[in-house]
């Protein structure tokens, strides 16, 4: 069965209360169930982590899966150890952003994890996460896509 995980960083195990006008109304439970009805057949390993050294160790344990799906959170902007533990892992890989955050303030159109992965998506909401995991599906599918 084909496993892929789908990591979470800081703070989004708040979504749902947090900036509803900006992040939305829904839970990472209610996005995980979203994401786990639109791909019954696949094995997802969905998880959050406010402790960025943890968010390492699960990167190194997707890098043993078929691919991975990460929202860094505010990690995204600065962490230069997610970029690297992304850069190790040899899989297909997107970032997702709930918000489109090259519409927000300007410390926020800076990744440093987006030159270590191969897409990134910003501005769809939950149905980001759908896409990421999609992407991932079908260059698995495709290698070359
Ligand atoms: C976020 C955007 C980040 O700038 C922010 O720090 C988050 C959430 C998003 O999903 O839009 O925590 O990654």
């Amino acid at each position: 069965m084909t496993r892929i995980f789908v990591l979470n960083g800081v703070n989004l195990g708040t979504l749902g209360t947090r900036r509803p006008e900006v992040y939305g109304t829904m839970t990472l439970d209610d996005i995980e169930s979203l994401v786990r009805d639109e791909f019954p057949g696949l094995d997802l390993e969905f998880r959050q982590t406010d402790y960025e050294g943890e968010m390492v160790g699960l990167i190194r344990e997707a890098a043993d899966s078929d691919g991975l799906v990460i929202n860094a959170g505010a990690w995204t902007h600065y962490s230069y150890a997610l970029h690297d533990a992304l850069e190790a892992a040899d899989v297909p890989k997107v970032e997702v952003h709930l918000s489109n955050v090259h519409a927000r303030e300007e410390w926020r159109r800076v990744s440093v994890i987006s030159p270590a992965v191969h897409a990134v998506i910003a501005g769809l909401g939950a149905h980001g996460y759908v896409a990421a995991v999609r992407y991932v599906v079908e260059s698995l599918d495709s290698p070359t896509a």
